[in-house]
């Protein structure tokens, strides 16, 4: 058990969080009856009285604690995946807003738990405004059912306290999480959410190379640096029709383009139509170099979509499910900013993309859209596999409800899971 000093605590280089709260406080609750026991091994924690835990903001000193317990925390579903965050857990973090701030749970002289609380200015009903976002809650398996996770959603949740009482703080859960799902109703006074939002994962296998038969006359170059100043301007038109898309500027895209580990300006594709006019654009990201997904198991469904898909695979030279244990290799798109009523030019712009993909060495790429989205209606046919996340809103802080969100779809970064 440790209880660091305020000296001890050093911010995480690039976090932004001078002037969000610290939190470095030791914790009572229950302590795991028998932790390591579940795991066949002895107890570690028994016979611990008040205080056996601790929260606290993450320095970078906890970087290795935070990747092996990120890899801990494994993902069990028709395809039960590990996520490798080596070498730098906060590259994500880094992204995730204007400012960032991850704690950390330490029990035993180890980080057992983590959260992380973001701030970005985004659309809200067609309005700028100031929001937040919780993401990366996950406590070790050997200290789950204790009062950790509890005490990492109050340590958010102070992080938020900075943001307007209406600003929405908003989560996302992935659909059949039953932990997570359990403390969405706000259970010994952790904070309540509700549903606002289901975003679909569309993973569409690269196989052939397909042919663009949306007969739209659009083309689609790579970007250049030159064209962010046109790209920011046709965010800023298609981004108010979407809730919770980021407010760029041109300064602020490109900051984020330079910071984002394995994403160059080359990456984003830009739709044009024959007369020269910007129609959309996406980026294509490969997070390989930071972010690395790590298959461990299959369902029996999934086994036999895996045994086709492989035997597809090996006749078309394509890229093949990976065996347990080893990494899948998928990209996934990112700042999707197609008007709603053009899914045609979403499609022309993932079929440039995914060709580009065919024989490089990817099973799929992910696409993720809000499911009331009207551009989903650009993926037909592409065989996607779905894969569905919840997202939420804090129903309310400080005795005030966050601002109600109307039926526009919403903009969500999967990438950024
Ligand atoms: C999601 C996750 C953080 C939840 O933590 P957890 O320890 O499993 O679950 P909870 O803290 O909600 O607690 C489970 C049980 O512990 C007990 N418990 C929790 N806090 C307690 C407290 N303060 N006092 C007494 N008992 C407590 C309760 O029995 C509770 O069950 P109940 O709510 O049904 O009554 C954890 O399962 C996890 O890390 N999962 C993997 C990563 C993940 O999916 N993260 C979510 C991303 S959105």
């Amino acid at each position: 058990m440790i209880h660091p000093r305020a000296a001890d605590i050093e911010p995480v280089p690039g976090s932004a969080r001078e002037d969000w709260p610290a939190t470095n406080s030791p914790h009572s609750g229950r302590a795991p009856s028998n932790p390591a026991g579940r795991a066949g091994a002895p107890p570690a924690n028994s016979g611990r009285g008040n205080g056996w835990f601790v929260v606290r903001d993450a320095t970078s000193a906890d970087n290795d604690e935070l990747i092996a317990l990120a890899a801990a925390c494994a993902m069990a579903g028709d395809m039960s995946l590990r996520i490798d965050r080596g070498p730098d857990f906060f590259a994500l973090n880094r992204l995730e807003g204007e400012r960032w701030q991850v704690g950390v749970a330490v029990a035993d002289e180890k980080v057992v738990g983590c959260v992380a609380a973001s701030e970005r200015k985004a659309f809200v009903n067609g309005v700028e405004m100031r929001t937040g976002y919780a993401g990366d809650l996950k406590v070790h398996p050997l200290y789950r059912d204790t009062a950790i996770a509890d005490a990492l959603s109050h340590y958010a949740e102070r992080a938020f306290a900075v943001l307007p009482p209406a600003a929405p703080v908003i989560i996302t859960v992935l659909a059949g999480n039953r932990p997570m799902e359990r403390r969405l109703s706000g259970p010994r006074g952790v904070p309540p959410f509700r549903k606002i939002a289901t975003i679909r994962t569309h993973s569409i296998p690269i196989l052939r190379p397909r042919r663009d038969r949306t007969g739209n006359g659009v083309r689609i170059d790579a970007a250049k640096w030159s064209d962010v100043g046109q790209m920011v301007k046709l965010w800023r038109k298609v981004a108010p029709q979407r809730q919770l898309a980021p407010a760029f500027t041109a300064k602020s895209l490109s900051a984020w383009i330079g910071a984002a580990p394995g994403l160059d300006i080359s990456d984003y594709r830009i739709a044009r139509s024959t007369a020269g006019e910007m129609l959309g654009f996406l980026a294509v990201w490969d997070q390989r170099s930071f972010k690395q997904l790590v298959v461990f198991g299959y369902s029996p469904r999934m086994k036999l979509v895996r045994t086709a898909f492989n035997a597809i695979a090996t006749m078309l030279g394509a890229e093949r499910l990976p065996r347990s244990g080893a990494p899948l290799s998928c990209v996934s798109a990112a700042h999707v900013c197609v008007p709603s009523h053009r899914p045609e030019v979403l499609r022309s712009l993932i079929l440039s993309a995914y060709n580009d993909f065919v024989g490089a060495g990817c099973s799929f790429m992910n696409v993720g859209l809000d499911t009331r989205d009207p551009l989903t209606a650009g993926l037909v046919g592409l065989l996607a596999q779905p894969t569905d996340v919840n997202a939420y809103a804090v129903t309310g802080r400080r005795g005030v409800a966050p601002e109600l969100l109307d039926s526009r779809p919403m903009h969500y970064e999967i990438a950024l899971v």
